[in-house]
């Protein structure tokens, strides 16, 4: 019985945990469109929705008054281009709705996700030049959503777009803005991966040609992370990111070793999905599941967790009684 002891009843093994999932951890991703009254369910995404500015106001409403800290929005726009100006343009979608959270919910946190690929009508997330995503041209519009979110009131800039030296020019269109006070959480290992595959369907992002390979790292490499990483906080990350997350432990555990910043996680879209799916089979519990992906990103290093299941936890839903 020498392992078993401390394993013997509840309030040891609270006792001894290591590892302690808490509210505070999370960052709840919400999807913004124009119109009103609007609030779709996204199909392949259960208990997740679309929401106009107005029903997002009243969930947000919610989920303040549920203890969630932060929320990661992303804007579905009405209109599409090659150049994804409704990403950055005058009064675009998150602009908008990060304006009108902040004037009746100043406290909550936002992150704005900063990419192309929910506006441009070809689905890649920076503009074309032929059948290639050209990194330099893409870099100037990247800057110039950040400064509007900053603008709007966003908390912090999270740019997922992938494209080489974002860092760098964000943080310095950021600055030159005054926007100085404003950190930027990288997407820094973001994984070419087909476990986004429920998001893009919820951003209508899918590309409409070709992948996303020669911007979007391989999953089977693990060095290439790590440099990936390095590069973003010596080009002024404040904050790290590794996504997707279960399938990327490993990755997730080498970054957490190797910086001093902050490390996230990105639990996808299609690690949602797939819990949700196997539950409504009855094949699976999905609370536990969920509960034990979530504790395992944070053993694994995470700081912050992005979670589609941010809110089930903040209800009390995940966790034991
Ligand atoms: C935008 C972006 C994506 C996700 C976050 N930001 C989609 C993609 O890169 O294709 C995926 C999030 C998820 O799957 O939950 N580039």
């Amino acid at each position: 019985m020498e392992y078993r002891r401390l394993r013997r009843n509840k309030a040891i093994r609270n006792y001894i945990r290591e590892t302690k999932v808490t509210l505070e951890d999370f960052i709840y991703p919400l999807f913004v469109i124009g119109g009103e009254n609007i609030k779709e369910e996204i199909v392949s995404m259960p208990g997740q929705y679309r929401f106009s500015i107005d029903t997002l106001l009243q969930e947000v409403k919610e989920l303040v008054q549920l203890n969630i800290q932060g929320i990661l929005l992303f804007g579905i726009p009405d209109k599409k281009d090659p150049f994804g100006t409704t990403a950055y343009c005058q009064g675009n979608i998150v602009a908008k709705a990060i304006t009108a959270i902040k004037k009746e919910f100043p406290q909550l946190y936002i992150v704005a996700d900063v990419c192309l690929c929910e506006y441009t009508d070809h689905g890649h997330c920076g503009v074309l030049c032929g059948a290639e995503v050209d990194n330099e041209k893409t870099l100037p519009l990247l800057a110039k959503a950040s400064v509007s979110y900053a603008e709007a009131g966003a908390d912090l800039i999270a740019p997922s777009d992938m494209m080489d030296g974002r860092i760098e020019y964000i943080r310095k269109a950021l600055n030159e803005s005054g926007y100085e006070h404003i950190p930027i959480m990288a997407y820094s290992a973001k994984y070419c991966s087909a476990f986004y595959g429920p998001f893009r369907e919820a951003a209508d992002s899918a590309p409409q040609f070709g992948d996303r390979k020669s911007y979007q790292m391989d999953p089977a490499n693990r060095k290439e992370a790590l440099k990936e990483t390095e590069k973003d906080i010596a080009e002024g990350a404040d904050i790290v990111m590794v996504k997707p997350g279960l399938p990327y432990l490993d990755i997730l555990w080498q970054v957490k070793e190797m910086v001093k910043v902050p490390v996230c996680v990105y639990q996808v879209s299609g690690e949602y999905a797939m819990i949700k799916a196997a539950e409504k089979m009855g094949w699976i519990d999905g609370k536990k599941v969920a509960m034990e992906s979530l504790t395992a990103l944070k053993r694994a290093g995470a700081d912050m967790i992005i979670s589609y299941f941010t809110k089930d936890f903040a209800k009390g839903l995940l966790e034991e009684k």
